[in-house]
């Protein structure tokens, strides 16, 4: 394992709130990986922000009848809310408005043109002569060439993934005036794609064949076999980066061109702060690069950004690109404009202390390899039957039995069974299970590990009986609850990646060291006798049937 990481999370829109498929789809498995590598002892930048250009801002603010500067603003902080209160763990979370963020885009452009990396075109683009306005990205909707989506954008058909020009669009229909464009020449920069096709081919194809996803793989395949063309980076709009080149004059940068050097602004921000150089996390070939999408931004992670970086010519190219596929909500796709969703910051209103209770369903329910379904039925199911019955059960039977029998101090064992053996040498196995399902990006299997190891504690005190021994074996009782404990805290450390504030709750509960760390549950280095533990408090709590009626009542409203 590399010892520097630089993570990335794909820069949300702030055109609006963020949903249960932007977490499952991409922060909840960032966070997963950001902390678990943390907690390996890696040094870890842990990076996203605030996608703010492009044409879904300004559509947005001409809607609301604000400015695209207040849409910004007004998402930016909702989002960031969210991710904070789900302890989604950046590092940084910067925006792409900010003043460094527009002199880097600059740069990479500048630098990009002054060494012939661009081609310019002069063709006829789809115009809005009612609005005055030429119709790029999501200004233009229309049928999608590749899949018949008849809601395809400009730039991109959101049903099949692929990646448009607004010219290929069937029937496009301006999304200002609804009217039917016409033609009209302009001037633009193109990043010539078919340049970097050998690269592509041989830097993913063959030497990442066998570690990317093959759903990734996939995507990038048949793109290259479709033929890279060029792509315009530029746009005739008004909200975005200005083209700092002559010739530029009322044009912006393509937002898609600007968001993902995001990540690079975001990193010197979080530099200059933190008082460090940033050039290593993005320059050094011994940092590991790992980009967390969804499966819509495959084509701009595996192929446009990487031929930018490529073009530049000091920068370090991705390791991996882990992108999920969708998840459905109630057997439908997740729709913004239908309000099929289920908000992150309205589900904080309804469920207050359940984010973790979230995280597992989802990570539990991850679209790792397909398409996914979350129901509020199997949310209440994975609470009740899961989390409480199963890990939340273990933690309080422990705690209820210790202050019982040995007023919360840790009773020194005895003589070990077959039984306490067998639990014993479970609990050291599962780090390296559940370390080597995280390296291989599957979390909702490493979940499980995770979970399995509650299931073992449960199982263990419920076969153990302590509480029928008590009287006349207290000697047994003694070990199997110093053995329990040993469980319990090794589940204090190992969940910390999936349920961080369940973990934290638990450390407390259990007054671990706080140098307590991955190594020490292999080691079987937990807790040891004379230990005090603290107070107990209950670590999930049961949902009732109202409250989902409740959850699908305003679904369907
Ligand atoms: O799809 C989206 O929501 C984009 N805003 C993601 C951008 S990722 C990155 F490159 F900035
Ligand atoms: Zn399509």
């Amino acid at each position: 394992m590399s010892k520097r990481y630089t993570i990335t999370a794909a820069l949300p829109y702030t055109n609006g709130p963020i949903h249960i498929g932007h977490l499952a789809g991409v922060y909840i498995p960032a966070d997963i990986y950001a902390r678990y590598l943390r907690m390996r002892g890696k040094d870890v930048l842990f990076i996203c922000g605030s996608d703010e250009h492009g044409v879904a801002i300004s559509m947005k603010a001409k809607k609301e009848g604000i400015t695209p500067k207040e849409v910004i603003d007004k998402y930016h902080n909702i989002i960031k809310n969210s991710f904070d209160t789900f302890g989604i763990s950046f590092d940084y979370y910067g925006r792409t408005s900010s003043d460094v963020h527009r002199e880097t885009a600059q740069e990479f452009f500048k630098t990009m043109h002054a060494n012939d990396c661009f081609e310019t075109q002069t063709t006829e683009q789809l115009y809005d002569a009612k609005e005055n306005q030429f119709l790029a990205d999501r200004y233009v909707v229309g049928t999608c060439p590749k899949c018949g989506h008849p809601e395809a954008y400009g730039d991109q058909c959101e049903s099949c993934g692929s990646s448009l020009n607004a010219t290929d669009l069937i029937e496009p229909k301006s999304a200002l005036s609804g009217e039917t464009p016409s033609l009209k020449t302009t001037t633009h920069w193109y990043l010539p794609l078919d340049r970097y096709e050998n690269f592509l081919r041989s830097w993913i194809l063959e030497s990442h064949k066998s570690d990317w996803k093959t759903n990734v793989l996939g995507q990038v395949k048949s793109w290259i076999d479709d033929g890279l063309k060029p792509r315009a980076v530029t746009r005739d709009l008004s909200w975005g980066i200005p083209v700092p080149v002559a010739g530029g004059e009322n044009k912006v940068l393509y937002v898609w061109f600007d968001a993902p050097i995001g990540y690079i602004s975001a990193t010197k921000e979080w530099a200059a702060q933190e008082g460090k150089n940033w050039t290593p996390y993005w320059q050094d070939k011994n940092t590991e690069l790992v980009h967390f999408i969804g499966k819509d931004n495959i084509v701009f992670h595996c192929i446009i950004f990487p031929s930018v970086l490529k073009a530049m010519g000091n920068y370090i190219l991705p390791q991996n690109v882990p992108a999920n596929e969708f998840l459905n909500l109630e057997g439908q796709k997740l729709s913004t404009s239908k309000n099929w969703a289920v908000w992150l910051h309205e589900y904080l209103d309804d469920f207050p202390e359940k984010q973790d209770v979230l995280r597992y369903v989802l990570t539990a329910n991850a679209p790792e390899t397909k398409d996914n379904d979350f129901t509020w039925s199997d949310f209440q199911t994975r609470n009740n039957s899961e989390l409480v019955a199963i890990f939340g059960n273990f933690i309080n039977r422990v705690m209820v039995l210790m202050r019982k029998y040995y007023d919360s101090v840790v009773p020194a064992p005895n003589a070990h069974t077959n039984a306490d053996q067998a639990t014993i040498t479970e609990l050291a196995a599962a780090p390296s299970k559940i370390e080597n399902l995280i390296e291989q990006y599957k979390f909702r299997a490493a979940c499980q590990e995770m979970m399995q190891l509650a299931r073992l504690g449960n199982k263990y005190l419920a076969d153990e009986e302590p509480w029928k021994q008590i009287k006349s074996d207290p000697d047994r009782v003694a070990t199997i609850m110093h053995t329990a404990l040993q469980v319990a805290a090794g589940l204090a450390v190992l969940s910390e990646p999936f349920l961080p504030h369940t973990a934290l709750k638990l450390r407390s509960m259990l007054q671990l060291d706080g140098n307590l760390g991955w190594e020490n549950v292999s080691a079987l280095l937990l807790i040891p006798t004379n230990h005090k533990l603290g107070e107990a408090t209950l670590l999930f709590e049961k949902v009732e049937d109202e409250a989902i009626s409740t959850q699908m009542i305003k679904l369907k409203a």
